[in-house]
């Protein structure tokens, strides 16, 4: 098939030369600047975008892409609309190539010319540079850049993401880039809010991933370009680092890391609760720590003092539980943040241990653990009582002791002597 195709277009430019023979027969081309890499090479069926120059061979130019402020765009080999010679001469070039495509009458405007414009039997050189090239079968073409250690979710129609991109043009040019307001672009991946080709290239993606996304211009900006910047007709090259992810539909994530045993009873609303946390960004970058501050944050359980998804995350929990939780911004600082510390929209993560917790109408929790075989008199109000005794937080962390003394303590019942819950002890 190709074969005869290349045989039919011998045979045609065999008749046409024959009569004028001679080194202006040849369609020449010189490839005199090539990038160092190609992507792709035009082939018959492409669609390609080109700045030219049509001049004389004596310099005289007569026609300029540039000078008009266009690129020229159309099909290649099939349908195409331009003279035959430019059509073959730029077949196989890659992007950022450029190329004196010097062209015969016979593959240029013929014996006829064109206009005033082109007299009759015309050698022409075009020089061209290509822009870009694709082809209407293209799908999104996506290449992994940086792959994170680990992978919790990846992104999903309908997901909500936080990112950072440059955008460039296929020959290179940067158009837009995130990084210059250093700060995220934030989007919901779906047709209403991104670009076809974006909500594809998205798709899939890790936080922390970073990706190359090629979108062909009919997934892209099409045929109206978009502002100055990406012309009519541009394939478009995002790279995306991914920093967040989350669904509007997500609850809290809750991980229980640990449970100590026994658990005589579990956190509900109301309970007064002390815990140490760290808060990081689904990236990893910690933004709050009360370690830091070398004290437990105390609050009220279920009773809205802390961010929606802390508080859920707060119920049920024993004394000592460790918990890895991940709180959507619905149910944390929302789309606007938080001054400094929080951006719009981000996802946190938080590790939390549970120091303890009570609640403000508790009781004394008094268990007898040894009661001699006779018990003849029991304490009361106004006894001088000597004991000895072991002080500890709920996590088992030793206070002070009797011990420590190197004597039993005393005290007078009923005199305040002692803190009251004590007394009742
Ligand atoms: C965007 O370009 C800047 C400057 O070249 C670079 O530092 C940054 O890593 C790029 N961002 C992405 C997501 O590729
Ligand atoms: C890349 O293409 C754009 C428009 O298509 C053009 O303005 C720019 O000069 C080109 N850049 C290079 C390096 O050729
Ligand atoms: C941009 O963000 C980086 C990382 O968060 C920070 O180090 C840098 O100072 C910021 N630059 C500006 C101009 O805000
Ligand atoms: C976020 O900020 C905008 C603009 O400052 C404000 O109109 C909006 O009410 C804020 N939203 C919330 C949930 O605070
Ligand atoms: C918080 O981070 C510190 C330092 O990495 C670590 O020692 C501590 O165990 C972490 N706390 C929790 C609850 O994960
Ligand atoms: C308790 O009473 C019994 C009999 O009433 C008596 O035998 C015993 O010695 C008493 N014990 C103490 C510790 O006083
Ligand atoms: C206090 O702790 C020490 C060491 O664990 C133990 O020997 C002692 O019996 C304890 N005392 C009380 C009153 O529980």
């Amino acid at each position: 098939m190709d074969v005869n195709v290349a045989l039919c277009v011998l045979c045609a430019y065999c008749a046409c030369a024959m009569p004028n023979p001679g080194p202006s027969a040849e369609l020449l081309i010189d490839r005199y600047s090539l990038p160092s890499r190609c992507g792709r090479e035009v082939q018959p069926g492409d669609y390609v975008r080109y700045h030219y120059t049509g001049s004389f061979p004596d310099g005289r130019i007569f026609d300029s892409s540039e000078n008009k402020g266009k690129a020229f765009v159309g099909l290649v080999g099939v349908d195409s609309k331009v003279i035959p010679g430019l059509d073959r001469g730029v077949m196989g070039m890659c992007v950022n190539e450029r190329r004196k495509i010097t062209i015969p009458p016979h593959l240029g405007y013929g014996i006829s010319g064109a206009g005033t414009v082109i007299p009759s039997d015309a050698t022409l050189v075009f020089d061209v540079v290509l822009l870009d090239v694709w082809n209407k079968d293209d799908v999104v073409d996506t290449r992994l850049l940086l792959k994170p250690l680990s992978c919790r979710r990846s992104v999903q129609h309908g997901d909500f993401v936080r990112y950072l991109y440059n955008g460039s043009l296929i020959n290179g040019t940067t158009f837009e880039s995130s990084y210059g307001q250093n700060v995220t672009y934030d989007t919901y991946v779906d047709e209403d809010h991104l670009m076809r080709g974006m909500v594809q290239g998205l798709m899939g993606m890790c936080v922390g991933e970073k990706r190359s996304i090629i979108i062909p211009p009919f997934l892209a900006y099409g045929e109206k370009g978009y502002g100055v910047k990406v012309p009519a007709h541009a394939t478009v090259v995002f790279d995306a680092l991914l920093i967040d992810v989350f669904n509007v539909k997500d609850d809290v994530q809750v991980e229980v890391l640990y449970v100590p045993q026994p658990c005589k009873r579990k956190s509900k609303k109301g309970d007064f609760i002390r815990y140490h946390y760290n808060g990081t960004f689904q990236d990893g970058t910690l933004f709050d720590s009360s370690y830091q501050r070398k004290s437990t944050y105390n609050t009220f359980v279920g009773l809205g003092h802390v961010i929606a998804g802390v508080d859920k995350a707060l119920h049920g929990v024993c004394v000592g539980e460790k918990r890895h939780i991940i709180v959507p911004p619905h149910l944390a600082y929302g789309e606007n943040g938080t001054g400094d510390l929080i951006p719009g929209s981000a996802v946190l993560i938080f590790d939390l241990h549970i120091i303890d917790f009570h609640n403000p109408k508790d009781s004394v929790d008094i268990q007898i653990t040894h009661k001699p075989l006779q018990c003849n008199s029991t304490s009361a109000a106004n006894d001088l009582v000597t004991y000895h005794y072991n002080c500890s937080l709920l996590d088992g962390t030793q206070l002070y002791s009797s011990a420590d003394l190197g004597r039993p303590a005393q005290a007078i019942l009923g005199q305040a002597e002692v803190i009251e819950g004590w007394t009742k002890g």
